[in-house]
């Protein structure tokens, strides 16, 4: 008996993968079907499938064609499966060309042309009303959000409005954009969602115009160092139904998501103590003692809580007054914790946790990461977590906000109003 297996998503199911199924039966005697999982088309960057698994599964196995079907769950796989199940011929698309050829040592690989004018990318694109995204910037850089948008289907980045009409032109020049002003009244008539990254001062107004608009916000951490005003914005955007989120990545990623849910599951028992350590060595552009402080303090309050019961902060400075190093120290009822910044010193860069149980630590940019290790006390095998995640990891935030406005839901439970007030109170105390 000849066996044959092919993968996809098979999102929004349509002729193009019932053609490669049937072709791909010919084949063979047998025919097995890969299915990938939610998790891995996240991992992978794949952000926008519509159907559940269930129902890809479901259409698959209703070509009536499939002899099984199975669920694809890692980077690798495939390799495993060609063995486990002796496959004589592996089939894919011909927008695979060349990548499988490796797996020529275990079956037959053969690639076949794709049924023309048809993908579930398109098919998305159609059924998908597309929202549409602004910049508010005072420069020309983007901080990568044009191109982390491009992997969420169904946003597009539209416009920049900056104060400055030469910076909204360069930028909209510079990135391919389509229209830039400025002009807040006209830029909010045309957009749906806007990232604001401009100066401190300005983004308490900036932000108050969008939610009046009804425009959904995404803004640099925090929206202003006034608590009340950050509590007057939020209660606002309640009111008014629009989603108003902090662009603290680390949130959104799902390798920190896990993390903090092992660190508060009782797998390492409860927590003792957490150490951060931090330095510019692994960021794009250098960082201040402030921004490097809201990475950290977030982690912290993340895993402890927002009751601290003391805090403290200590700055050694260089000779031209800078800060070249600073430690911020948190007393809670039943924990402490330690952030060391080195601004310009080189500190290693990692992030522990100890717990009664066990630790669990985070190496190098913990704050950009896709792995950790738990350690469990009395236990020799450390138990490694890795999840691929891709580019800075804004698209993640942005793909949050997309399920958040398809579920009418408009308060972000990545980081909560109250989770936020927190850090700022922090980072205003330490500012002192
Ligand atoms: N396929 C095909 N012809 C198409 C679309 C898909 O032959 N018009 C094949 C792919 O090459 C792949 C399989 O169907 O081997 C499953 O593809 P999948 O990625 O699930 O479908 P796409 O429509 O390509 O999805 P997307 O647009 O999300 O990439």
């Amino acid at each position: 008996m000849k066996k044959v297996i092919t993968y996809g998503t098979f999102d929004l199911f349509h002729q193009g993968h019932y053609n490669i199924i049937k072709r791909a039966k010919a084949y063979g005697d047998y025919l097995i079907v890969g299915v990938t999982s939610e998790s891995y088309d996240i991992e992978r960057g794949k952000l926008s499938v519509h159907d559940s698994l269930l129902t890809r599964i479901e259409n698959v196995k209703n070509t009536g064609l499939v002899d099984q079907v199975i669920v694809e769950e890692y980077l690798g796989q495939k390799t495993r499966d060609i063995i486990q199940y002796d496959i004589d011929t592996l089939v894919v698309g011909s927008d695979w060309v060349g990548k499988f050829d490796h797996l020529r040592q275990y079956c037959n690989v053969v690639y076949l042309e794709r049924t023309k004018n048809i993908s579930s990318t398109q098919l998305r694109e159609k059924s998908n009303e597309i929202c549409k995204f602004g910049i508010i910037t005072d420069d020309v850089d983007d901080c990568g959000a044009v191109k982390e948008t491009k992997y969420v289907s169904g946003i597009h980045v539209e416009s920049v409005f900056s104060e400055d009409l030469t910076v909204a032109e360069h930028f909209c020049d510079k990135f391919e954009l389509n229209s830039y002003s400025n002009d807040i009244e006209k830029f909010l008539s045309d957009v749906g969602i806007v990232y604001i990254k401009s100066t401190l001062e300005k983004r308490y107004d900036y932000i108050k115009a969008c939610i009046e608009k009804g425009v959904h916000v995404i803004c640099e951490f925090p929206f202003s160092m006034d608590i009340e005003k950050c509590r007057e914005l939020n209660a606002l955007a309640k009111e008014k139904n629009v989603a108003l989120m902090e662009n603290i990545v680390s949130c959104y990623l799902r390798a920190f998501t896990q993390f903090l849910w092992i660190a508060k599951s009782n797998e390492i028992g409860s927590i003792l103590s957490v150490n951060i350590g931090m330095s510019n060595d692994f960021f794009r552009f250098v960082q201040s003692f402030d921004s490097m402080s809201v990475l950290a303090v977030t982690a912290v309050i993340k895993l402890l809580g927002t009751d601290a019961k003391y805090i403290s902060k200590n700055v050694i400075e260089d000779s031209y007054g800078d800060v070249a190093y600073g430690s911020i120290f948190f007393r809670y009822q039943k924990a402490v914790a330690r952030i060391e910044i080195g601004t310009k010193v080189d500190i290693n860069n990692h992030l522990t946790v100890v717990g009664t149980a066990g630790s669990i630590v985070l190496q190098d940019d913990w704050w950009n990461t896709g792995y950790f290790e738990v350690h469990k006390k009395g236990r020799k095998k450390v138990d490694r977590r890795s999840f691929n995640f891709e580019g800075t990891g804004f698209r993640y935030l942005i793909q949050e906000l997309q399920i958040m406005l398809r579920d009418k839901r408009y308060e972000c439970n990545r980081l909560t109003d109250k989770e936020s007030e927190a850090i700022l109170k922090v980072i205003n105390q330490i500012a002192d």
